[in-house]
């Protein structure tokens, strides 16, 4: 099987971009796995699914029609490329990524991003769960304060309105619920090694990565 390099980390780590541009370097290909659970969370908002329903959440889970072509994210044909972004969204993906109904619906579509030459997919259980063989298991990091300001920076430039203190408080009840979820919580996992970012350019956390993989 292709390698795969797991990097698992609370939200707004910076792990989306560190992944993507490590994926990039390596001409691998990049699983953005919580575009999954935005995608299901999305899905569920229009069809106005109860998101504490788990039964009807794993059905919808199993129906949907996802994929990503040319850096766009097509829901049953529809582009939601933009749509899933929100913070509502992402609030929403965090409730209804606790359901073990949801999360095992999902399992088959992340095996799928597993080709030649390689994989970084990026998560909160890429290294638990998913890809438990994966050759790197890297969990990244940063204070909570530096994630609100990333989250910040990245809503006002895409145009999206934010608040910073609110920001503060979607970060810490959406880590606390994935931290303490039953199901696949985010946990550090059984040899990864621990990427703290706060003070480190995305350049330099890259780099941290790529010498790991070379090492
Ligand atoms: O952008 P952000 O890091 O906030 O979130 P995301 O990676 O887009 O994922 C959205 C939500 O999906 C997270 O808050 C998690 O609760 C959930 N998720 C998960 O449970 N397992 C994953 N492998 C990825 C995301």
């Amino acid at each position: 099987l292709p390698p795969v390099i797991a990097i698992d980390g609370p939200t707004a780590s910076g792990k989306g971009t560190v992944a993507s541009l490590v994926a990039e370097k390596l001409g691998f290909h990049y699983l953005d796995s919580g575009a999954l659970y935005r995608l299901v969370a999305l899905a569920s908002k229009k069809e106005g699914i109860d998101p504490h329903h788990p039964q009807e959440l794993g059905d919808l889970t199993q129906k949907l029609l996802i994929s990503f072509k040319n850096g766009l994210i097509l829901l049953n044909s529809e582009d939601v490329t933009e749509a899933i972004r929100t913070e509502d969204i992402g609030l929403l993906a965090s409730t209804i990524a606790v359901h073990p109904e949801v999360r095992q619906a999902l399992v088959g579509v992340q095996h799928g991003f597993r080709v030649s030459p390689g994989l970084v997919a990026d998560g909160r259980d890429m290294a638990s769960v998913i890809f438990p063989d994966a050759i790197l298991k890297v969990f990244l990091t940063a204070s909570v304060a530096a994630r609100a300001e990333r989250r910040y920076k990245q809503l006002i430039a895409k145009g999206i309105p934010a608040k910073l203190t609110n920001l503060l408080e979607d970060l810490q009840e959406r880590d606390a619920r994935d931290s303490s979820r039953g199901a696949a919580p985010l946990v550090v996992a059984d040899g990864a090694l621990v990427l703290e970012t706060s003070e480190l350019s995305i350049d330099q956390a890259v780099q941290a990565v790529l010498d790991w993989y070379q090492a």
